[in-house]
C-alpha cells in the first residue's frame, strides 16, 4: 500500500452530479477503454456516466453515493449502493447491491477502496438481506478486492456496452456454501477464446448475439 494520503469520504449529494459523471468516465475510460470500440464506449458513457444519470441515481430512494475528495477538494473516487438489479436467479425481494467502486489512478493501493466498500456495507447491511455485486471476468484485482471482503461467484451474465456483450461475474456476500453457477443468458464457453483472440487482435472481426439485461454496474 502506498504512503496514507488525506481522504475525506462524504455521501454526495445532487450537486456532485457532474463531478461523479467526469471521475466515473475517466475512470472507465482508464480501465476498461482498451476493450471497446470508440462507438460501443461513447453509447455506454452516454448512458451509464452522464451527469444525468448521476442524478438519477442520486435522486433514488434507496441509493445512496459515496464521495472521497482529496485535500483541496479533487473527487478521487466514489462507491455507490442501492437495490439489486443483478439477474440473479431467485433473487429475493429484499437485496441489497455494491453497484460501483471507482478510484482514480492516483488513489488506488491506498485503502481508500476499502473504506469506501466498508461504508457501502455498513449501509446495505443495515437495509437488505443479502448483498451482490458484479465484476467483469477478467478483472482479476477487483475480483481478488472483493473476495477479501467475503464475496464468492454465484453465476455470470452478459453485460452490455453499447452492442458489446462482456462476460461479467455475479458475486454475493457471505454463505458461499449456497453458491451455485448460473448463466441465464445463453453462455457461450467458445466466448472466452474468442474475447482473448480479440484483445490480442483488436481488429479481429467477432460476431456474437448480445443478451439484453437491465444491469448497468460496470
Ligand atoms: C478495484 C478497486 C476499487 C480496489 O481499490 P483499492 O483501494 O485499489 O484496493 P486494494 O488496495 O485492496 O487493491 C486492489 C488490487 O489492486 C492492486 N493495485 C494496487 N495499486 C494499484 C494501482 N495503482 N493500479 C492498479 N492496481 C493496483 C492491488 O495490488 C490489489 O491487487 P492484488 O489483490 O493482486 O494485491 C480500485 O483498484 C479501482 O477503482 N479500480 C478501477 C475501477 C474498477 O475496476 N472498479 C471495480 C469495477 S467492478
Amino acid at each position: 500500500m502506498k504512503g496514507a494520503p488525506n481522504f475525506e469520504i462524504r455521501l454526495a449529494d445532487e450537486n456532485d452530479a457532474e463531478r461523479l459523471a467526469f471521475i466515473g468516465a475517466e475512470t472507465f475510460r482508464s480501465t476498461f477503454g482498451h476493450l471497446y470500440a470508440p462507438a460501443d464506449i461513447a453509447a455506454f458513457l452516454a448512458e451509464s456516466h452522464s451527469p444525468e444519470a448521476y442524478r438519477r441515481t442520486l435522486t433514488t430512494p434507496d441509493f445512496r453515493v459515496w464521495i472521497a475528495e482529496a485535500d483541496g477538494g479533487a473527487t478521487v473516487g466514489y462507491a455507490v449502493a442501492g437495490p439489486c438489479g443483478l439477474p440473479v436467479p431467485d433473487l429475493t425481494p429484499n437485496s441489497g447491491e455494491v453497484k460501483r467502486i471507482y478510484l482514480d489512478e492516483t488513489a488506488r493501493g491506498t485503502g481508500l477502496g476499502a473504506r469506501l466498500m466498508a461504508s457501502a456495507l455498513e449501509y446495505l447491511r443495515k437495509r437488505f438481506d443479502r448483498i451482490y455485486l458484479s465484476v467483469y471476468s477478467e478483472n482479476f484485482p477487483a475480483q481478488r478486492f472483493y473476495e477479501r471482503f467475503g464475496f464468492a461467484k454465484i453465476g455470470e451474465y452478459d453485460f452490455m456496452v453499447g452492442e458489446h456483450a462482456d462476460p461479467e461475474w455475479m458475486m454475493e456476500l457471505g454463505e458461499p456454501e449456497t453458491a451455485q453457477i448460473a448463466r441465464p443468458c445463453g453462455w457461450n464457453p467458445a466466448w472466452n477464446a474468442a474475447r482473448k483472440a480479440r484483445i490480442l487482435s483488436p481488429q479481429a472481426a467477432e460476431t456474437r448475439t448480445p443478451c439484453p439485461t437491465s444491469a448497468r454496474s460496470k
